[in-house]
């Protein structure tokens, strides 16, 4: 499944020394390229890198289908309880892969999937109106934490089982699957000494980095989503993501060029897909590049405070939004597109009767009016000295989007190399977790409850 990636736009031939990007700068990378692949490849052959490993293996696949298969029997609904990593990949793919109005069809014309619904917030009004629209009876809940005990999936999770204990009694265990860590959590020992049913993240795969387990594999089969397509897409990328000359390799090329980019000044990396169905991509895309690349402090300990920050954006909805400031404000964003070549439907444009310069529109289609918009903001965008580059799906399948997602998880560990930083951690993330389990009372937190109260009173 062959992804196509156009970075004329960021090359200095094209938008001129200062901020554009040469040869020989990319160039100059290559010793760094090959220690950072060899490094890469060194730590997943010792076992430290296994989403590598996820798309080829059949396993827990075939354990996510048929437990798929039960569910799907028995309920009309699906409702995940996690956050970041736990939600962002299955509400991008289900956006992708499903129709647009999934949740609103007949179930036949959900190809037999369930209605899914992905609550990663704490929003009492998103919780409260989502369970109003539900019969407890026919939902199942997918409790998804890799750690166990995020606040604001256990809390969503304990408000579940109350509603659903109301009204069907003792056999409300039946409406809870588990997706959390194989060994330990607090997740994980409810569901050995409660015999809820669950299912395991393989040790070492950590939440943004976790669509290709049952974390994304099993939300998004409930919902109809070919996932052996969807695994064979990101396997059908391995090669070209492991090639060791990163001229060739698109995933370290569009990762080196970011970073030369930034480099530049160029530290807002807007992701902006030309497609209804990818935007949410974006989004996805926008916690892994920010969780995994803003970091403090490098590999050796040395202060650093880097990071691009990820923008997300829509064509052509944005054209009429963020795309004048791309244009003509501060020089400090690459754009990507990303552009499906089939759209997999079409609308022709027909004459608009009585309206005077209007009938250029006709016997054109949408599709074709959509891809002139995202050409013309390109070449605007390069005439400007604006950096930009193009990531192309054949059409916006399965098996094209899992090789996508595949690649941009590659790119950013490789970038997380370029840039010094370990990509596999958040320790920003755990700070703000503490604090609030501090706020909330959670025993062991006593001290952390004073240095917040110290830093209030300030
Ligand atoms: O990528 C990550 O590790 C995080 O975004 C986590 O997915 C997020 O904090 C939720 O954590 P957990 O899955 O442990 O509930």
């Amino acid at each position: 499944m062959s992804i196509g990636f156009d970075y004329t736009n960021m090359m200095a031939s094209v938008l001129g020394p200062e901020r554009g990007i040469s040869e020989a700068e990319l160039e100059g990378l290559r010793p760094r390229a090959e220690a950072i692949h060899r490094d890469l490849l060194v730590r997943r052959e010792e076992g430290f890198l296994p989403f590598y490993e996820l798309p080829f293996d059949k396993g827990p696949v075939d354990a996510v289908l048929t437990l798929a298969g039960e569910l799907c029997r028995q309920f009309e609904n699906v409702v995940v309880l996690g956050i970041g990593g736990s939600a962002l990949g299955t509400l991008a793919l289900f956006r992708a892969l499903c129709p647009l109005h999934h949740n609103f069809l007949p179930r036949k014309e959900r190809g037999g999937g369930l209605r899914l619904f992905v609550l990663d917030n704490v929003d009492p009004v998103g919780v409260s109106e989502t369970l109003d629209l539900l019969a407890p009876a026919e939902t199942v809940f997918l409790v998804i934490s890799k750690s166990g005990s995020t606040v604001e999936t256990m809390s969503q999770f304990s408000i579940a089982l109350d509603w659903v204990s109301r009204s069907v009694g003792t056999s409300f265990r039946d409406h809870f699957v588990l997706v959390t860590d194989p060994v330990s959590g607090a997740l994980r020992k409810l569901a050995a000494d409660e015999g809820y049913r669950s299912c395991s993240i393989p040790e070492g795969v950590g939440g943004r980095f976790s669509l290709f387990t049952p974390v994304g594999l099993l939300p998004l089969a409930l919902a109809g989503v070919d996932i052996r397509a969807l695994l064979a897409g990101a396997a059908s990328m391995a090669e070209r993501v492991t090639l060791e000359n990163f001229r060739e390799n698109p995933a370290y090329l569009n990762a080196a060029l970011q970073y030369l980019a930034y480099g530049k000044g160029l530290r807002i990396s807007v992701m902006m897909p030309y497609s209804d169905r990818l935007r949410d991509l974006a989004d996805w895309f926008r916690q892994l590049w920010a969780e995994s690349l803003g970091k403090k402090v490098d590999l050796q300990g040395n202060l650093v405070h880097v990071g691009p920050t990820p923008v997300k954006a829509l064509g052509t909805t944005d054209q009429h939004s963020q795309v004048q400031l791309y244009m003509e404000g501060p020089f400090d964003k690459v754009v990507t597109f990303l552009s499906p070549d089939d759209y997999g439907c079409d609308l022709a444009i027909p004459s608009l009767a009585g309206a005077s310069g209007l009938a250029y529109l006709e016997g054109h289609t949408l599709a074709e009016l959509i891809r002139c918009e995202q050409q013309a903001t390109a070449v605007t965008l390069t005439q400007n000295g604006r950096a930009n580059c193009t990531l192309s799906l054949p059409a916006v399948t399965p098996e094209s989007v899992g090789a996508l997602i595949y690649m941009l998880e590659i790119q950013t560990l490789f970038a997380g190399g370029l840039f010094g930083v370990n990509p596999l951690d958040q320790p920003g993330v755990e700070e703000g977790k503490d604090f609030t389990y501090a706020l909330m009372g959670r025993p062991g937190y006593e001290e952390k409850k004073e240095e917040f109260s110290r830093a209030f009173q300030r």
